[in-house]
């Protein structure tokens, strides 16, 4: 089985540094054999979280629909723009309502739980949105996301792109499409014990030796 990432940026803005890496990270996913499936958070239009509105009308049917994409992918690559400090609450938002527990995941963490995830980021600044990356990696573990080691933060990113959304930098182009190809090798390898995805959603697997693919 093909290895499915799902492919979200932070950032709805039309031009986004982040989605143009996180194309270029998801194009290292795919050269490595895994599906890559992109989505833009602004297509969802979720409300801002609140809880009274979650007990007057239970979760948003674009919660659910995020909800049943992560369920159909085995990992997810997330590009994060850094907004002071941390990260966007476009992200932030979609997590809250994701985790948030229905009769199907009682928990509501079941779609995240064991699934591994990776991170790239871009900013204009020095740092290349580092900063938002350590934050969101605290977020992610909670959820129960195993964030890989292999991560790409892209400074003077402003400046980093050519009219075609090409990295100018041969070497970052290769250290981005690195986190995409690291993180199929991650999931396609992650054996039973975690949770694993399927074209009918989330199960349990049961041989402890049956891989993902
Ligand atoms: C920023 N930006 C920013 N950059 C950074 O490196 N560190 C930071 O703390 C912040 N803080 C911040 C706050 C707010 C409210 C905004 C709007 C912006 C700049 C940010 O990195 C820049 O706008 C990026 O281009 C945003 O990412 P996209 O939209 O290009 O993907």
């Amino acid at each position: 089985m093909q290895t499915k990432i799902l492919c979200v940026c932070g950032s709805s803005r039309r031009d986004s540094l982040n989605q143009k890496l996180l194309e270029i990270a998801a194009l290292g996913a795919t050269q490595q054999g895994g599906a890559a499936t992109h989505i833009r958070l602004r297509d969802f239009q979720l409300p801002i979280y609140d809880g009274d509105l979650e007990t007057a009308h239970g979760l948003p049917q674009q919660a659910l629909e995020l909800k049943e994409l992560l369920a159909q992918n085995h990992a997810l690559l997330i590009a994060t723009p850094e907004y002071n400090g941390g990260y966007s609450g476009l992200l932030k938002n979609a997590l809250d309502w994701m985790s948030r527990p229905t009769q199907r995941d009682p928990s509501g963490l079941r779609e995240f739980s064991g699934k591994f995830a990776a991170l790239v980021s871009a900013s204009p600044g020095a740092l290349g949105g580092m900063r938002s990356q350590i934050v969101l990696q605290v977020a992610l573990s909670k959820l129960g996301l195993l964030v890989i080691p292999h991560a790409f933060a892209l400074s003077h990113a402003h400046q980093a792109f050519d009219e075609w959304g090409q990295l100018r930098d041969p070497t970052s182009d290769q250290l981005t499409r690195g986190v995409g190809a690291a993180l199929v090798k991650r999931a396609s390898t992650s054996t039973n014990g975690f949770r694993q995805a399927s074209d009918d959603g989330i199960h349990l697997g049961e041989s402890p030796t049956r891989a993902v693919n």
